[in-house]
């Protein structure tokens, strides 16, 4: 595959004993250095000089036995280790073996400490090769530094272990594919571009797709799409894949009735501004601002192997935003899918309009839910920084699902308020809305134009403009592209609980204002 350059499937085992040749071998410490690992001692007083308090995060690499290297990793306290402090030792595991090419972790006695093998075997996993991530595609000569991983348990874990080593994989597998897709130059993956692996990553996972063409998207009425990508010299595209489970995996109602989760996903690759022309400063990153796109496309990529028992349909409308001499102009009338009308008074404003008409799409559907990824607004990364995701919706329930799975998933999302009483401020006077209101607020006016286009299903919004790219290498993150995004839809739609079963999550508290 032409663009999806990292191993599909991450060299990664489990064995019960650590593997005689490994040249990297990690085991827990709990706070008070006590070790996790039976068997495995801790030389106290060693690690008190060099100030190792085994926190989660921590790491303290030792000399081993025979040239091997032994790395102590901070567990946190006796009886309060949980999978996000297991997916931080991962990282801490991957950052201080850079050079090993065999790297085991021994998690042998985990369940006892509190997390079950399969979890612990899954989010160390997660961490372990986020953080070992390199976007290497343009260096020369370099090539993916990819090695292998070996988890140990003890005799009795291994068989939960098995599906946590499967699960793990194929999680960390989705998050690279999104990361190399939101890290790769605008000039090398333009929207039939990203069509083009639509089409391979659908043909791996065992996926229905369909593409529009600039002239099939004229004649679905996305006038939204259409006028952002006007200004460009690339065809925009519409992507469309279709998840069916299999007849064994399917999590039918009573009534016999599959539920149905539409993702949609922003898919500007690139966003010059339009005609409101960026600042050079703010253009930098904006090569990944089809990271919502990136994450429908790799999330989905990865349901079938991980048996999601309910049918996913995903929509990226993608196109670059330029400022070419067609472009559309401030002051230019679109029309959405769905029949309303937006005066356009910022060409910036983009990802709402290319989204308007995907949510149109989506909610033509009838989902049970519809959960929307897009890098929206800078407001957002005021709001609430680099590192966690603004959560808007018209459903409590809904909002209070995702937020469970993003916390379960490491991925940190906080809910802001789809406040009405700002509707206003997208009043036209020529249009049903226009796409910018005051600058306060910016985010919420962003979802109040969304909402617009739900036709009134079940919606949540998620704003990832801030931890879609990080600044910095941390945990198991890399500086560049995160993939931000497909831990969380990963987890919502393995548990996913039809909203209006009894079984569902009770409601989350109101957020609106
Ligand atoms: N893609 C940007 C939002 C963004 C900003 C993502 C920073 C990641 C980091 C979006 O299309 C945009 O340009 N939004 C403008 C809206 C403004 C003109 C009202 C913004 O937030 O600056
Ligand atoms: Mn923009
Ligand atoms: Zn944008």
């Amino acid at each position: 595959m032409t663009r999806m350059h990292s191993p599909l499937t991450l060299p990664t085992q489990l064995a019960s004993s650590a593997p005689a040749g490994a040249e990297a071998l990690g085991w827990g410490v709990l706070e008070g250095l006590e070790t996790a690992r039976p068997g495995l001692d801790v030389d106290v007083a060693w690690c008190e000089r060099r100030r190792f308090k085994a926190k989660p995060g921590d790491s303290l690499v030792a000399p081993g036995k025979g040239g091997r290297v032994d790395v102590l990793l901070g567990f946190g306290p006796r009886g309060r280790l949980d999978t996000a402090a297991l997916r931080k030792a991962g990282a801490a595991f991957a950052a201080a073996t850079g050079g090993a090419e065999t790297a085991a972790l021994d998690l042998t006695g985990v369940s006892e400490l509190g997390v079950g093998a399969g979890q612990a075997t899954q989010v160390a996993i997660e961490g372990f090769w986020g953080a070992r991530y390199r976007y290497t595609r343009y260096h020369a000569g370099d090539p993916d530094p990819i090695e292998s991983l070996t988890i140990v348990v003890g005799p009795g874990e291994v068989p939960s272990a098995e599906r946590g080593l499967e699960r793990g994989r194929v999680i960390a597998d989705a998050t690279r594919l999104a990361r190399d897709l939101s890290n790769e130059p605008a000039g090398a993956l333009t929207p039939a571009q990203l069509a083009e692996v639509a089409v391979e990553i659908a043909e791996r996972g065992g996926l229905e797709v369909t593409i529009l063409d600039e002239k099939a998207i004229a004649q679905a009425g996305l006038g939204g799409l259409l006028g952002v990508a006007a200004g460009s010299a690339q065809a925009p595209r519409l992507i469309k894949l279709v998840y069916e489970p299999s007849a064994d995996q399917a999590r039918k109602r009573p009534d016999g009735s599959l539920p149905t989760v539409a993702l949609v996903g922003k898919g500007i690759t690139f966003d010059s501004g339009g005609l409101s022309l960026k600042t050079p400063e703010n253009m930098l990153t904006m090569k990944t601002d089809m990271s919502g796109a990136a994450d429908v496309l790799a999330t989905m990529g990865a349901c079938r192997a991980l048996g999601v028992g309910v049918r996913v349909i995903g929509f990226a409308p993608t196109t670059e935003n330029m400022p070419g001499g067609r472009a559309t102009k401030p002051g230019d009338v679109l029309k959405i899918r769905n029949g309303k009308t937006i005066e356009v008074v910022n060409t910036d404003c983009e990802g709402r309009l290319v989204l308007a008409d995907g949510l149109s799409l989506a909610a033509e559907e009838e989902p049970d839910a519809i959960v929307d990824l897009a890098t929206l607004t800078g407001a957002c990364v005021v709001a609430l920084g680099q590192r966690i995701a603004g959560l808007m919706g018209n459903d409590d329930r809904l909002i209070a699902a995702l937020k469970a799975a993003s916390e379960r998933a490491g991925e940190a999302t906080w809910p802001l308020p789809l406040a009405e009483v700002y509707r206003a401020d997208i009043d036209s006077e020529v249009a049903d809305m226009k796409n910018q209101g005051k600058r306060a607020a910016g985010t919420l006016t962003a979802a109040l134009l969304l909402q617009e286009f739900v036709a009134d299903r079940p919606w949540a919004h998620l704003d990832i403009a801030g931890p879609s790219h990080s600044d910095e290498d941390s945990g198991e993150f890399r500086k560049g592209a995160t993939g931000f995004g497909v831990r969380t839809l990963l987890e919502f739609l393995g548990s996913y609980e039809p909203l209006n079963s009894p079984a569902a999550g009770a409601a989350g508290g109101k957020v609106v204002a």
